[in-house]
């Protein structure tokens, strides 16, 4: 006879392949039904992006674990709950995405607005429902880079906006409402009093993530929004060579400084191969990115060629997700993808759930 607490011990011993923490801490266990020999688990996965071939492992180590109790049959059933980054009360300013993923970088121009419309297109065809914030306000290329909308920003009966459908996302830009050639001149203040009634503003809806297209450097946008709204981590983009490894880490101090976690490094434009002959070319030179990610003690989420079909996407307003979902390109975005929610996922889940602080009643 097989008792509850007999399959409680088992279940605690299985540790999760990717998250290498047992799944009773880490709440990935929701709960298990007993009768007689049959065990019916429930797993709460936490993110879209968790890979199949991973499910199926921790599947087969929920069965190896019950087997020797001599359960005779074992059901898991998996849904996907998303990790939530929870919202101290005075930057609920957002409502709605569950995560806010910042992708930044020190220097201007190495592919962080490539990198993050490429990942959220690439967490929403996972299986999350997605947002993209373009929070570049001196140069906001996002519209550029995802075409026209299929259903443009519009404003709600109570003046709220409400964020255009592209490819997918839900997507706001502040080159919605400034003109493209407008050259956009803020100072910290107005920066500040923007993203506040645009972040506040925004009808996102219920999201997974929300990811945020930073401008480049260490400047008002990056502090403003860490003040504004809880971010659950940021990705930082890095081309190999020096002059940009010396930016990003410059950035991470920042972000450490207003407690962002960094989630790890990606870096693009990595290797040129040639499509004609297969021949690989390090134009930047190469590593520079895993370097730093082991001197700064983060994860590398990568490396992403320079590719023409790359830039292309982008210029074109077809990112190379959706106009090739099938190339070894969109491959490396949605292992990306799956690499920051991952991560995501490893620090809420390692953190004691919170109990609801009690009113003290007086
Ligand atoms: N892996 C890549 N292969 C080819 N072209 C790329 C790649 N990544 C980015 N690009 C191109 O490089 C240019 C700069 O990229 P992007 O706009 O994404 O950089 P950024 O860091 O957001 O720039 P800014 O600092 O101006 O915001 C774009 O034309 C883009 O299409
Ligand atoms: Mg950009």
């Amino acid at each position: 006879m097989i008792t509850e607490d007999q399959v409680r011990t088992a279940l605690g011993t299985v540790v999760d392949p990717l998250l290498e923490h047992d799944i009773v801490s880490y709440r990935i266990l929701r709960g298990f039904e007993l009768s007689g020999e049959d065990v019916l688990v429930r797993l709460d996965i936490p993110t879209h992006a968790y890979p199949v071939p991973s499910r199926r492992e921790l599947q087969q180590r929920i069965e190896t674990a019950l087997k020797p109790l001599g359960a005779k049959r074992v059901t898991v059933i998996a849904d996907v709950s998303t990790a939530f980054t929870p919202a101290p009360s005075d930057k609920a300013v957002l409502k709605g995405p569950k995560n806010v993923l910042a992708v930044a970088a020190g220097k201007g121009g190495v592919g962080k607005s490539t990198v993050a419309v490429n990942l959220a297109l690439a967490l929403a065809k996972h299986g999350a429902r997605v947002g993209l914030l373009d929070a570049d306000v001196f140069g906001p290329s996002i519209p550029t880079m995802l075409g026209s909308p299929e259903v443009p920003a519009q404003a709600s009966k109570d003046s709220k906006i409400i964020p255009a459908k592209m490819h997918g996302l839900s997507v706001v830009s502040v080159g919605f409402f400034v003109d493209k050639d407008e050259a956009v001149v803020w100072r910290g203040p107005m920066v500040h009093r923007l993203l506040q009634q645009f972040l506040g503003d925004v009808e996102w809806g219920d999201l997974d993530y929300l990811v945020c297209d930073l401008p480049p450097g260490t400047g008002d946008v990056q502090l403003s929004l860490s003040q504004l709204i809880p971010i659950a981590g940021a990705v930082m983009v890095t081309t190999p060579q020096e002059v940009s490894i010396v930016d990003v880490v410059k950035g991470i101090a920042m972000f450490e400084k207003v407690e962002i976690p960094i989630l790890g490094i990606v870096e693009n434009m990595s290797y040129y191969k040639c499509p004609a002959c297969g021949h690989t070319d390090e134009i930047f030179s190469h590593g520079g990115g895993k370097r730093l990610a082991q001197e700064v003690g983060t994860k590398f989420f990568g490396e992403i060629p320079i590719d023409t079909r790359i830039r292309f996407g982008g210029d074109a307003g077809v990112p190379v997700i959706v106009a090739s979902p099938d190339s070894e390109n969109a491959r490396l975005f949605m292992d990306l993808a799956t690499k920051a929610a991952l991560e995501i996922a490893r620090l809420v889940l390692s953190k004691p759930k919170r109990t609801p602080r009690l009113a003290v009643i007086k």
